[in-house]
C-alpha cells in the first residue's frame, strides 16, 4: 500500500482538511445530505446563495436533463438571509469542515450589506460571490461579464466582510475569463472560483416549446467539464503572474478522484463537486477518498504538490 499523502490545503484564505468542498446550489444548506456523509468526509460545502430576501425563484419546470449533464433554471430560490442565519448557520457551524457562504445580491450595496451581516457571523469561514448566475435578470451574470462590474462589486464586498476571505464564482459565458479573474483580484479577492453553468436551452420538438419555463438554463455536469479545465488553467496561469496569492478553486463536470485531480494539475487549490451530488448523493465524499488514493499511487506527500503541475 503506497504511503498516505497530506491532504490539507490552504486556499483563499482558508484551510481545509482536504481540497474537496460541495458546489453552491447542489448541497442545500448541508444538513439535508449529512445522511449520505460521514462527518469530516469533505473539506467543507459553499451553501445554496443567500440573497437578503427570501426567493421563491423561477416557475417550474426548471430542471431538465440532457445528455452529459443537466439544466437548471431555479433562479436562485433561497430561504433569505434571516432564516439562514436563525437556522441554517447555527447547524451549519457545529459541523467539521469550512463553511463558504455562497451569496447574491441585485446591486452592489447589496452584495456590501451581506458581506457585512455574513462576514460578522464566526460560523462562517469564506464568502464567495455569486457575479456569474444565468439565471436572474438583475445582477448575476449581468456583473459577471464586465470587469469594471467585477471589480466594483468585490471591491465593496472586501471593504465590509470584516476580514472574512472573498471568493468570487466567475461565469464562463465570456470568451475569456481572464479580465474578470484580474479585475477580481485586483480589488481584493483571496479567491477565484470557476466555471459557474453554461446558458443553454432545450426544446421539446413535439411540442416546438422550450422544456424549462424560463427558456434557458445553466448547463452543469460531466458535458461542461473540458471547458472548466480550460478555464481554470487559463486564470491560473494569469494570476500566477500578476497577482500569485490568489488562488483558484475548480468547479465543473467533477464527478470522481481523476476529475478532481485533473483541476488541481491544471491549477485549482482546490475544487467542488456540484452535480455529482444529484447522482450520488455521496459522491463528495467518495471523490475526496478518490483523491486521496490517487495522490498516495503518485507518490505525493501533499497533495498541494499537484497543484498547477500540467506538464506541456
Ligand atoms: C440546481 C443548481 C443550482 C445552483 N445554484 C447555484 C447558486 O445558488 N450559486 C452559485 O454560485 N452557483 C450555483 N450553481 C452552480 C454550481 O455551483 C456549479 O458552478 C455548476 O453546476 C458547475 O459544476 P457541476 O458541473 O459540478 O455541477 C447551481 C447549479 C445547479 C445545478
Amino acid at each position: 500500500m503506497s504511503p498516505a499523502c497530506d491532504m490539507a490545503v490552504s486556499v483563499g484564505g482558508i484551510d481545509l482538511t482536504n481540497p474537496v468542498l460541495a458546489a453552491s446550489g447542489t448541497f442545500g444548506y448541508g444538513q439535508e445530505y449529512s445522511p449520505y456523509l460521514e462527518p469530516g468526509a469533505i473539506g467543507g460545502l459553499v451553501t445554496k446563495g443567500v440573497s437578503l430576501k427570501p426567493r421563491q425563484g423561477n416557475p417550474p419546470p426548471r430542471i431538465v436533463e440532457t445528455a452529459c449533464g443537466m439544466l437548471n433554471a431555479i433562479g436562485l430560490a433561497n430561504v433569505g438571509l434571516a432564516e439562514f442565519l436563525a437556522h441554517k448557520l447555527p447547524w451549519l457551524a457545529a459541523q467539521p469542515g469550512a463553511v463558504v457562504v455562497n451569496l447574491y445580491g441585485e446591486s452592489i450595496d447589496e452584495f456590501a450589506e451581506l458581506a457585512r451581516r455574513l462576514g460578522a457571523q464566526p460560523g462562517v469561514d469564506a464568502l464567495e460571490l455569486n457575479v456569474s448566475c444565468p439565471n436572474v435578470k438583475e445582477g448575476g451574470m449581468a456583473f459577471g461579464c464586465h470587469p469594471g462590474a467585477v471589480g466594483e462589486v468585490t471591491a465593496a464586498a472586501v471593504a465590509e466582510a470584516q476580514g472574512k476571505p472573498v471568493w468570487v464564482k466567475l461565469t464562463p459565458n465570456v470568451s475569456d475569463p481572464v479580465p474578470m479573474a484580474l479585475a477580481a483580484a485586483q480589488a481584493g479577492a483571496r479567491a477565484v472560483s470557476l466555471i459557474n453553468t453554461l446558458l443553454a436551452m432545450a426544446i421539446d420538438a413535439r411540442t416546438r416549446r422550450p422544456v424549462l419555463a424560463n427558456v434557458v438554463g445553466g448547463l452543469s455536469g460531466p458535458a461542461i467539464k473540458p471547458v472548466g479545465l480550460r478555464m481554470v488553467w487559463q486564470v491560473a496561469k494569469a494570476l500566477a503572474q500578476s497577482h500569485p496569492t490568489v488562488d483558484v478553486v475548480g468547479l465543473g463536470g467533477i464527478m470522481s478522484g481523476a476529475d478532481a485531480a485533473e483541476y488541481m494539475i491544471a491549477g485549482a487549490r482546490a475544487v467542488q463537486v456540484g452535480t455529482a451530488s444529484f447522482t450520488d448523493p455521496g459522491a463528495a465524499g467518495r471523490i475526496a477518498a478518490e483523491l486521496a488514493d490517487y495522490c498516495a499511487e503518485q507518490g505525493l506527500s501533499r497533495a498541494e504538490e499537484l497543484v498547477g503541475s500540467l506538464r506541456i
